[in-house]
């Protein structure tokens, strides 16, 4: 049981999925669900992010440059996501990694950025199927979180997320079991515990891969998970609220 009172978060990432219509929807069936105790955010593809202006549905965007401005095609700055009502960010999804070739070290700088900004990062890492197999997944998880702790000092870290998203159960539907994925919640709090103590109690730890309706709650009730990044299963909304519910 997770006897710790942090409070619980659920952020859906939609990918590269999703229109203005199913932000109409969205709107509608989140305004339904209210709890004192989870925050729900919905992360669309940054053109969808002003189809949910005005309205109450929390948002964030799934990467941001790690440049202000300028000469940088494509890319999007955080003052503009800041602009757009986003309070949040994901960086360093393995998507973003394995896509676009991003290092632990740029992940850490555009987790920077988005602190700076005052929004919250969900900074992710995880592992892939032959690390899990070779059995190096602490290993090649403190690699991702060095990075974001040399380079961000822990007085900033406050608002940050982590979520911990090994790569084998995204989209797979393969989740890591309940006692998987607990084991390195603990391993990452007990890291952070090395670098502040404070910040170990506080910091929000969210598990993604393969988290369903029939699986959120078993999920959520380990000690050091305190919610989901939640990709295919945020594009129901009906599976989407009852993962939302299950972390109540
Ligand atoms: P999934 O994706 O829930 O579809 O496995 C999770 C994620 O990539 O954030």
């Amino acid at each position: 049981m997770n006897t710790v009172t942090r409070k619980r978060l659920v952020a859906g990432n939609w990918k590269m999925n999703g229109s203005r219509n199913l932000a109409s929807e969205f709107i509608s069936a989140l305004s339904a669900f209210s709890s004192e105790t989870v925050d729900v955010v919905l992360c669309p593809p940054a053109i969808l992010i002003s189809s949910f202006e005005q309205s109450d549905v929390i948002v964030g965007a799934q990467d941001v440059s790690q440049f202000d401005s300028g000469a940088h095609t494509g890319d999007l700055s955080v003052s503009m996501l800041a602009d757009f009502g986003c309070k949040f960010c994901i960086v360093g999804h393995s998507e973003r990694r394995e896509d676009h070739g991003e290092s632990n070290e740029l992940v850490a700088e555009k987790a920077l950025k988005v602190l700076e900004a005052g929004m919250t990062p969900i900074i992710c890492c995880g592992e892939p199927l032959s690390v899990r197999e070779s059995g190096d997944v602490k290993d090649f998880v403190r690699k991702q979180l060095d990075a974001v702790f040399t380079h961000i000092d822990v007085s900033l870290l406050g608002n940050a997320v982590i979520a911990y998203e090994p790569i084998w159960a995204i989209g797979t539907g393969k989740t890591a079991s309940p006692e998987e994925a607990q084991d390195v919640h603990a391993f990452i709090r007990q890291y952070i515990a090395e670098k502040d103590s404070d910040l170990s109690h506080s910091m929000l730890l969210l598990y993604g891969g393969s988290v369903k309706p029939d699986n959120a709650e078993a999920l959520f009730a380990k000690q050091d998970i305190d919610g989901g990044l939640i990709g295919g299963a945020s594009l129901k909304a009906n599976d989407f609220i009852a993962i939302c519910q299950a972390a109540n």
